[in-house]
């Protein structure tokens, strides 16, 4: 048996021996920089060096990284699917390459961890338009004593951060082992889809950057970013074929089994909850004790971490855990399975759990509420074609028939909080489908009045007057100086204008010191000092986007927006209106600083 602490070691160590410097982990919060709102793999804080940047710690670097990917959450409640994982990682900076590489990634599955020689199998990049078929890689791996049958050349063996681009890619080759010895029929090989396959992990020879248009073109330095899913070796080395087995999940597992007096794995319903609900409490505590932590709420980030701890919500409801009996389960991944690794998570273990229990009471209150309507919408569907069958014996139930609208599932999310993914999924449960175009058109409807309305409010059209104008801009300023005092993770969650006062709603996770407030207040009185220019642009969305504009309530803004740039201070998409030259505001002084809901403080400003 070895442990995941053991495994950790063995990682950092091997690497170590060959010359690397571990560089430890980064938040699992994306930097805004690529526009990936999660960190999904080790290379991406990486990424100015793989392009050519000098790295202050070396050419050679490994460390172990919290990964979050969410493209792959339907498939959580397998066997062996994560939407938090960690990836085991190490890099050549324009160092050594496929012969080195490949040598040691042999080395340390077959020495290290055992893996059977005659049973590894590896995939290979067979070629596309751009760039040709690696096979150079397949003489280092054939020296490496993998048999050649267990080498197979796939298009798909290319790896590039998704969604972005002047981002680094190459072609990489990934590493399989069978689960067992059972093949699925004749052709159960690596490229097997049958379950019995499970990738460990991959090298990527990072050799280009990919381009606007989707061609490529060669980096300065031929780099390795190599990454393997520390849960599924640890599977593998345990001679495991389930990671909800290892023991970074066994004890909240057994903790379950327990408290339903259930076995895990005996009822198939009941496991898939259970995975569901180990994974998902997991990534949320995670991501809210994490060092740039966030919190559950509608927009970016926040709405996907508030759709994962629902649906776990929804699960342990479904197989009757309660609230407390979730909160154990985070205190077993702080208290006893992350404890070494994240220490912070300990430190922050009290807001980790009071946020945890916040969402959990506010969802529970309207759950219930929410699925008796969403159980009235099918029967009501149901009654339409017990309807029409008396009346015409020949009917033929349509799509329709089985289709919640769009507006119906708006409504469950308006009104009971119900993520429209979560209703898509209890839809699809009873073999109902949902008109998500429909619920994105009752969005966007939604939002449109909304902001109208409080654009109304907002440009006080009592007075759209000098102050507001100047109280619009005193806002820019202090989000910026807040998110300097506070941190990056200070961001804007509201904001109220009169003319006599801002007030400006923030997510922050602790009350401001009176050195941070003088701080804050410090920094806007310097820029209004400095007489910036405040200019405005307008521009197509994703440009404003790509420019790191600060924006709140992205899918809401229309097509083309403008964007008020002051100085190298602040850049964000507004409606403004605003003063000219920050020199006009006066002095600024903060009045008040106050909790305005869980994780949201609020500040009462004035300028004199
Ligand atoms: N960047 C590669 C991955 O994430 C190693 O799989």
């Amino acid at each position: 048996m070895i442990t995941s602490k053991e495994l950790r070691e063995k990682w950092i160590n091997f690497y170590k021996q060959r010359g690397h410097v571990d560089i430890g982990a980064v938040s699992l919060i994306g930097d805004g920089t690529t526009g990936v709102m999660f960190n999904v793999a080790g290379m991406q804080p990486l990424m100015p060096y793989l392009l050519g940047a000098k790295h202050p710690q070396g050419t050679r670097l490994c460390n172990v990284q919290g990964c979050v990917r969410t493209v792959d959450i339907d498939s959580v409640g397998d066997s062996s699917h994560c939407t938090f994982f960690e990836m085991m990682g190490n890099w050549s900076l324009g160092d050594y390459f496929k012969k080195e590489k490949t040598a040691w990634s042999v080395e340390f599955l077959t020495k290290e961890l055992g893996f059977d020689i005659n049973k590894l199998c590896t995939t290979v990049f067979a070629g596309n338009k751009n760039v040709e078929r690696d096979d150079e890689i397949v003489e280092y791996l054939i020296d490496a004593g993998i048999k050649k049958e267990n080498i197979f050349f796939l298009k798909d063996n290319w790896w590039d951060l998704p969604g972005t681009v002047d981002t680094p890619c190459g072609p990489d080759n990934e590493w399989f082992y069978p689960r067992h010895d059972t093949p699925c029929g004749e052709n159960c090989d690596a490229t097997c889809e049958c379950g019995r396959w499970v990738e460990i992990g991959n090298d990527v020879y990072m050799q280009y950057k990919v381009l606007a248009d989707g061609s490529v073109e060669p980096l300065k330095n031929k780099n390795v970013d190599t990454g393997f899913g520390f849960e599924r070796l640890l599977m593998y080395v345990n001679g495991l074929s389930d990671v909800y087995m290892t023991d970074v999940f066994c004890d909240v597992i057994k903790y379950m089994e327990n408290t339903l007096g259930a076995t895990y794995g005996a009822d198939e319903k009941q496991t898939k909850s259970m995975r569901i609900i180990a994974d998902h409490m997991r990534t949320s505590v995670m991501l809210i004790g994490d060092q740039n932590g966030i919190l559950p709420s509608n927009v970016g980030a926040g709405y996907i971490l508030r759709r994962i701890l629902r649906r776990a919500i929804r699960h342990a409801r479904e197989i009757k855990l309660s609230t407390e009996d979730l909160l154990e389960i985070a205190k077993i991944y702080i208290e006893k399975v992350y404890d070494k690794a994240y220490p912070l998570l300990v430190e922050k273990e009290e807001y980790i759990l009071s946020n945890l229990k916040l969402e959990s009471d506010k969802f529970n209150k309207s759950i219930e509420t929410g699925i008796k309507e969403f159980e009235k919408l099918v029967a009501g569907l149901g009654r339409k074609v017990e309807f029409m069958t008396k009346n015409n014996p020949d009917y033929v139930p349509t799509e329709a028939d089985k289709t919640i609208s769009g507006k119906a599932a708006f409504r469950l999310y308006e009104t009971y909080g119900f993520p429209i993914e979560m209703t898509v999924e209890m839809a699809e449960e009873i073999g109902f489908a949902v008109d998500q175009e429909g619920y994105q058109k009752a969005f966007v409807e939604h939002q449109e009045l909304a902001r109208s309305t409080s654009q109304v409010a907002k440009s006080g059209l009592a007075g759209s007057g000098e102050m507001e104008t100047k109280y619009h801009t005193a806002t820019h300023l202090l989000n910026a100086a807040l998110k300097r005092v506070v941190g990056e993770t200070s961001h804007q969650m509201g904001s109220n204008i009169t003319s006599e006062r801002l007030r400006f709603d923030f997510a922050c996770d602790h009350k401001l010191s009176p050195e941070e407030i003088a701080q804050t207040e410090a920094l806007v009185n310097e820029w209004i000092k400095a007489d910036i220019k405040v200019v405005r642009e307008e521009m197509a969305k994703e440009e404003a986007v790509k420019q790191g504009a600060e924006h709140q309530f992205i899918e809401r803004y229309p097509d083309v927006v403008s964007v008020y740039t002051i100085g190298d201070v602040s850049k964000e998409i507004c409606t403004g209106p605003h003063v000219e030259n920050t020199g006009v505001l006066g002095q600024f002084k903060i009045k008040k600083e106050e909790a305005s809901s869980s994780g949201v403080r609020r500040i009462k400003a004035i300028l004199a």
